[in-house]
């Protein structure tokens, strides 16, 4: 597979957790690979995974709110990705390469639409920025359910890239239910690392996950 110089992987900001996470992901995901998001919200991810993985690679990414796929679709178009969106029903079949696929089910059931193997996976948690009113968001239990299957859809060198967010109600808990699943991944078998600003108590915080290649 072709090296990768596409991904903007810079931190401009020590403090800005979702550059750690572009970063962390854009050091392993290659041209040509297949990328999920958790939540499209409004595309700076997946635009960010399709920059990654180009035109001949695949992103699905998933959100239950039209806005956000529709944003989503928006910006991947602009940059001239193809796009396809799904519905709750999508068989994994659809899911082909190279494309972008959008489906608007919720992320806990990712195991009935990718058809295998991915690089890597990115959750940026909480509401749909922007917008007045702060729903939907998401929630500690079909966070872990869906970040607990991604993690078994993560194949060997591939990185999780998880940043949480503890202001919002819901929010701590929903954090401390996604580090107790990443701080339980037996270490032969996964890296892992939890990445905070120090000087701002509440601040988001990043928690990633390699899944080992074993020798
Ligand atoms: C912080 S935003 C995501 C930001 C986005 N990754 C971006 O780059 O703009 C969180 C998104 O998660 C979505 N969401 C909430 N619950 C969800 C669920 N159960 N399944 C999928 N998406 C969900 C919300 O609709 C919202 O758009």
């Amino acid at each position: 597979m072709e090296e990768n110089d596409n991904c903007p992987t810079m931190v401009k900001d020590l403090s800005w957790i979702t550059g750690w996470a572009h970063r962390l992901i854009g050091e392993v995901l290659k041209f040509g690979e297949t990328a999920v998001d958790l939540t499209a919200g409004n595309g700076h991810d997946a635009l960010f995974l399709f920059q990654c993985v180009g035109q001949d690679g695949r992103v699905v990414a998933f959100d239950i709110q039209d806005a956000a796929l529709e944003a989503t679709a928006h910006r991947i178009e602009r940059a001239g990705g193809r796009v396809f969106r799904h519905e709750k029903d999508a068989a994994p079949e659809a899911m082909g390469k190279p494309a972008v696929h959008l489906i608007a089910a919720c992320h806990s059931q990712i195991d009935r639409f990718l058809p295998g193997r991915v690089a890597a996976v990115i959750a940026n948690l909480g509401y749909l920025p922007g917008g007045g009113v702060r729903l939907p968001v998401t929630r500690r239990e079909t966070t872990v359910e869906a970040i607990g299957k991604a993690l078994e859809l993560i194949e060997p060198g591939g990185r999780l890239a998880v940043v949480a967010y503890v202001g919002h109600t819901g929010g701590r808990e929903e954090a401390a239910g996604v580090e107790a699943l990443v701080s339980n991944l037996p270490p032969l078998e996964w890296s892992t690392i939890r990445v905070a600003p120090v000087n701002r108590p509440g601040a988001p915080f990043l928690l990633s996950a390699e899944k080992r290649t074993l020798l």
